[in-house]
């Protein structure tokens, strides 16, 4: 039997043991998925513990996704351009570091919300951990315009600066500089929904028909609040995203894609 972890501090409230247990059992695969925690000073140490217990990989979450990177001997290049590793896989005495996190978020978007993002406006809030380890998938899926908007306008321009922006407009900016403009798609990848804070974004800033998406989950933000308010009829939290990350580690360790569909609902349904 393989064995898997999720590695986090704090990690108690994970729900990705649950996740890969369900689907474990829909795709008949032997396994077994625990929770770790870590010390703060101590990640390495407890991969390396890991590693030596047999493990096959595991999944890395807050505040560990850089350090993992680091500590990996090789990355994926969607991993390279997050910066940040999400899902590690033990083999043959070294570590493969690989970053699910956006292309999740992605698949959300496209398969389960059906949304397209081709050609499409998108704001992305927030430019910490969370925004930069989706902003590559976003961008490959081909948006006429991306702009990164965050509190402090250095860091949404540091990030931009390091992307590969392909045929899309891509640019920075703080809050205040939002006003008139519109957008079809609004990710909030801040963390302001932990602290239940409102960012200061200004009237007018959904399209007809847009989407608001929270990559938080498990309750509503100010900022879905913020979006319902301003009339937008799809508001989404990152539930799906949670989901479809964790889908595609699974496929990683296992080759096998699991359905997501029902174990989005049995997630929800908590
Ligand atoms: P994460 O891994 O969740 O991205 P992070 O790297 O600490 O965590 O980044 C947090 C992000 O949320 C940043 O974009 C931060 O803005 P700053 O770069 O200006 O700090 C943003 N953020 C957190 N709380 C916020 C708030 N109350 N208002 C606006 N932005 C906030």
């Amino acid at each position: 039997m393989d064995h898997y972890a999720v590695i986090g501090h704090p990690v108690e409230h994970s729900k990705s043991p649950l996740i890969h247990a369900a689907f474990a059992r829909q795709t008949g695969q032997q396994l077994e998925y625990g929770k770790v925690l870590s010390p703060l000073d101590g990640f390495a140490a407890t991969v390396a513990d890991l590693q030596a217990r047999g493990y096959a990989g595991a999944n890395v979450t807050v505040p560990f996704k850089f350090e993992a990177y680091t500590l990996a001997d090789s990355v994926t290049e969607r991993a390279r351009h997050a910066g940040a590793v999400n899902t590690l896989t033990f083999r043959d005495g070294g570590i493969l570091g690989d970053n699910t996190d956006g292309v999740g978020l992605v698949r959300d978007i496209l398969d389960n919300q059906q949304f397209a993002l081709a050609g499409k406006r998108i704001l992305l809030l927030g430019a910490g951990g969370a925004a930069e380890g989706v902003l590559g998938p976003l961008l490959e899926s081909l948006p006429a315009r991306l702009c990164v908007a965050n509190r402090t306008v250095d860091k949404a321009g540091a990030m931009v600066a390091r992307a590969q922006a392909g045929g899309t407009r891509l640019d920075a900016a703080g809050f205040a500089e939002l006003t008139g403009q519109v957008f079809d798609v609004v990710i909030n990848a801040t963390s302001s929904g932990l602290s239940n804070e409102r960012l200061p974004l200004p009237a007018g800033l959904f399209a007809d028909g847009a989407l608001a998406y929270d990559m938080m989950y498990g309750r509503e933000t100010p900022f879905m609040a913020f979006a319902r308010e301003a009339g937008v009829q799809r508001v989404v939290d990152g539930l799906g995203m949670l989901v479809e990350q964790a889908a595609e580690a699974f496929f990683i360790w296992r080759q096998m894609r699991p359905a997501t569909a029902p174990v989005m609902e049995m997630v929800r349904a908590l």
